[in-house]
């Protein structure tokens, strides 16, 4: 089976983009890998810092490890990490990749943590895929009143990218480039800025990820792929879609309590809405 390494090079090659998909459970986790499994691809499963608490670190990485040895080409990555220990903590759990987070933090802080990073995951002796974050993208994948303040005036740069990339020899990179994490509860889409991603791909020689892709339109997410992102993340749309099947499964049978009945419907909306998103990445 391919690494992650090689998938996500062929993704840049082919100018696509692999789905990443937040989980917290193992109903979300089996739908999504479903859904690859529907669809033909491979598939990126993250889980941040407070969904590896929920389902337990080396519980997901046992679920990953499963799908693996029934030959599917599902991949493991801890999402947005904001300790340099907590990182280190996932690359000895067997993650597949993992992404510190220092966006809030001052320039050469992020550069400085990101860089310890990059050496403990070289030692590991494993290929491990390192991601940082720069820019202001928001920290929470929920329904919003208002998008995070100062967004727009934090959008990466070329010339921040290519300083960043230079100095910590990170494996991939998470510019702000327009989108947010979360969604706004009354509608409104954010714009990706697809030049700018496209100035910042040609200009650095690793691939780009676009996060926060819950809310954005259908067309920018599909044109973030020939752009030059090569990963995408959804989870407010996951999150949502969980809640929303479960929702209904219960208000059509209030009477229900068989756990595996009420929450089939929640995994049924899970991979629904990860096979949507994975044809529009893939172009499948
Ligand atoms: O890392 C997770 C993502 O960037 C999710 O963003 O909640 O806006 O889909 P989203
Ligand atoms: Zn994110």
């Amino acid at each position: 089976m391919q690494t992650l390494r090689e998938a996500i090079t062929q993704a840049r090659e082919g100018k696509y983009a692999i789905g990443h998909f937040n989980v917290s459970d193992s109903n979300q986790s089996n739908a999504v890998i479903a859904a690859a499994q529907a669809v033909g691809v491979p598939v990126i499963i993250g889980a941040s810092e407070g969904e590896r608490k929920f389902i337990g670190e080396k519980n997901l990485a046992a679920l990953v490890r499963v799908a693996r040895e029934a030959g599917l080409q599902v991949y493991l990555n801890a999402d947005h990490t904001y300790s340099v220990e907590g990182v280190k903590s996932v690359i000895d759990a067997g993650y597949d990749a993992v992404i510190f987070d220092g966006s809030h933090l001052p320039m050469d802080e992020n550069i400085a943590n990101t860089k310890e990073i990059v050496a403990y995951a070289r030692a590991s002796g494993r290929d491990i895929i390192v991601e940082a974050e720069i820019g202001r993208i928001g920290t929470s994948s929920k329904l919003l009143d208002a998008p995070p303040e100062d967004m727009d005036a934090n959008l990466t740069t070329v010339e921040e990218a290519v300083h960043f990339v230079t100095e910590t020899g990170v494996d991939l990179l998470a510019p702000a480039v327009g989108t947010m994490h979360g969604r706004l509860k009354g509608g409104g889409e954010p714009k990706i800025d697809l030049a700018r991603i496209t100035a910042i791909r040609d200009a650095i020689n690793i691939p780009l990820v676009l996060h926060g892709g819950s809310g954005s339109s259908d067309s920018d997410l599909g044109a973030a792929g020939p752009a030059g992102c090569s990963i995408v993340h959804i989870n407010t749309d996951i999150r949502v879609a969980y809640r929303k099947g479960i929702e209904e499964a219960l208000v059509a049978n209030i009477d229900e309590i068989a756990p595996y009945k009420f929450l089939a419907g929640g995994v049924a909306g899970v991979q629904a809405m990860t096979e949507k998103y994975l044809r529009l990445f893939s172009g499948k």
